[in-house]
């Protein structure tokens, strides 16, 4: 019997991808090129996408300054992620990384340039030569505006290549039949309120992270994990929570990205007494190690009296000798925001730097090619129809903590291959499938409900708690005692949630009705991620516990799976099997 249509209008693709940040654009134009009839969603201008915010590069082992290679570039990823990512996830994206860049740069993009013309690269956290011996300068930069450059390249690439881009719409939910199979999108177009199906073949999220679960965050407002909302409420679960990056050098105070290719080109940070302190706790890599080990690090000297300011809460980064030339040739935003976010000119003075959340290394876990994974019947499955590509997927090549420039990367090659994938699944031949009766209910009921709810919560009251709660429970530093107080506020949090509701019916602005949808995705990711965090009992990358301080990797050498029924967790193994070379067996990781 033919399915009944839901009375709301609907219009079919191949391939909808909602988020036009890197990899979405990334994906779009590998499927629009070959030909496929491809919408993008995003709920702003596609080039003010997050990843626009990207400042310091994209990790790949060109080797245009000195040696380097794909395989230290790899144990760099696999030791950066302390053991917890997939090797032959990393393997693939670290051998891929060059033909991407090199992609990149014949699309057009304005990368800086060495005297010789080839792509310029800086020193980056983590990046080192013949397995950690040296810094190598792996990051291929435009400035301190890559993901600017990266944007506006891709923008125009599926511009030329006619990608149909929905712009200020936000997907609301997934469309899911009997069978579980994926067939599209509920959406929303902000400016209207007007509701639409977006029937797709192959439905892609690419919608970023969710660092505004946090009070402190380099995040844009529009990181509010919408993707990782969609998939919960599908039944979908969520992978590796726990692990949330801190950047070491957002502005103190206001959260801005300053981007660690101030380090790179040399910029050093200070204690109150002006100790270079990064050389006590990395003596190699010194203010180049790691993020996890630097904010560490920062955390520390700031807890034991050392930090700057009045009250004491900062350290200081400082590139004062680097020399102004340089600065404003290499590092030109960092000049305007120090000027503009912590009222200095940071040629002349430090600038006031702490530890800010920057990005989830979990998310919605896949394959290689981005396909959606999920656990059916004691086993992993693929979700028909679904694909998960930048932030808002764990494949897992950051596993407990990324190295920078990781994310470019990731993005980029992991939006082509997704869209390789598809287009070789031969797309175009096949029909979309008939959309289920219901297919619309889940996203209407929850429009519904907002328009009618008689509840007293307001949506900015529960969204600041949430970012409250998890700013002071799910630190740089954790401890049982915090994180379980955490995932009862956080609980608390949803049920009240439930009851938001808006005061003056009559008078709602879209914007509203879009936060208070964006509220429903944020209460997901924040139960995901501290539920998570309040299970695992040891210390590794990100997550750092007070009550357990050492990696335990007989117990938890394993991948978290939270799934939002029941607040459910369950665990599956790391995949340590590269695909051609052989395993990076656990070490102690010293920098
Ligand atoms: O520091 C930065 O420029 C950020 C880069 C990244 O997150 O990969």
């Amino acid at each position: 019997m033919a399915a009944i249509k839901p009375a709301i209008p609907s219009r079919r693709f191949d391939a909808v991808i909602v988020g036009a940040g890197g990899s979405g654009m990334r994906a779009s134009l590998q499927l629009a090129e070959a030909g496929l009839n491809v919408a993008v969603l995003s709920k702003v201008f596609p080039t003010r996408s997050h990843t626009v915010a990207a400042q310091g590069g994209i990790g790949a082992s060109l080797g245009n300054m000195s040696e380097d290679n794909w395989y230290w570039h790899m144990f760099d990823t696999v030791k950066g992620s302390d053991y917890l990512g997939d090797q032959d996830a990393i393997e693939f994206m670290c051998r891929e990384a060059p033909k991407v860049v090199y992609e990149l740069e014949h699309f057009g993009m304005p990368f800086d340039r060495n005297a010789d013309g080839t792509i310029y690269q800086r020193p980056f956290g983590g990046h080192t030569a013949n397995f950690g011996e040296k810094p190598v300068q792996r990051a291929c930069a435009a400035a301190d505006r890559t993901g600017h450059a990266l944007l506006h390249t891709l923008y125009q690439r599926n511009v030329r290549a006619r990608t149909h881009f929905f712009v200020e719409w936000m997907a609301i939910d997934l469309i899911r039949d009997a069978d579980g199979d994926v067939l599209g999108v509920v959406a929303l177009e902000m400016e209207t309120g007007e509701v639409m199906m977006l029937e797709a073949k192959q439905t892609i999220f690419a919608t970023g992270g969710a660092g505004r679960i946090w009070a402190a965050s380099t995040n844009a407002f529009i990181n509010t994990g919408d993707g990782m909302g969609m998939a919960a409420r599908a039944g979908l679960p969520l992978e590796d929570m726990e692990f949330w990056q801190f950047h070491p050098t957002g502005v103190a105070g206001a959260g801005v990205l300053i981007t660690e290719g101030v380090r790179g080109e040399g910029g050093i940070l200070v204690n109150s007494q002006g100790e270079r302190f990064m050389e006590r706790y990395a003596p190699t890599l010194k203010d180049l190690a790691p993020r996890d080990f630097v904010s560490r690090s920062m955390d520390q000297e700031i807890k034991e009296g050392r930090g700057c300011g009045p009250n004491k809460d900062h350290v200081m980064l400082d590139l004062r000798h680097i020399g102004a030339d340089t600065i404003q040739k290499r590092l030109p935003s960092i000049l305007e925001i120090a000027h503009k976010f912590a009222n200095v000119d940071a040629t002349k003075e430090p600038i006031p730097v702490v530890p800010t959340i920057h990005y989830q290394m979990g998310g919605i876990p896949t394959n290689i090619y981005g396909q959606v994974i999920a656990p059916k019947n004691g086993s992993s499955e693929i979700v028909n129809g679904l694909y998960a590509i930048g932030e808002c997927a764990c494949v897992s090549v950051h596993g407990a903590n990324r190295l920078g420039t990781n994310s470019l990367l990731d993005l980029l090659v992991f939006g082509r291959a997704a869209g390789n994938h598809i287009v070789a699944s031969n797309l175009k031949a096949r029909s979309n499938k008939d959309l289920p009766a219901d297919a619309a209910d889940l996203a209407l009921s929850r429009l519904t409900k907002l328009e009618t709810s008689t509840g007293t919560e307001r949506v900015q009251d529960v969204a600041n708690a949430i970012r409250k709660t998890m700013q002071y429970h799910c630190g740089v530093f954790r401890t049982d005692e915090l994180l379980q107080e955490g995932v009862k506020e956080i609980m608390e949090l949803d049920e009240r949630r439930k009851h938001v509701s808006f005061k003056d019916k009559s008078k709602v602005f879209n914007t509203a009705r879009v936060e208070a949808l964006e509220l429903d995705n944020l209460i997901e990711t924040a139960k995901a991620t501290i539920t998570s965090a309040a299970a695992r009992k040891e210390s590794r990358g990100a997550h750092a516990h007070r009550d357990y301080e050492k990696r335990d990797d007989d117990n938890w050498m394993k991948h978290t799976l939270w799934y939002s029924e029941g607040n459910r967790l369950d665990y599956k193994p790391v995949n340590t099997k590269p695909l051609t070379v052989e395993t990076f067996k656990p070490k102690a990781r010293t920098f």
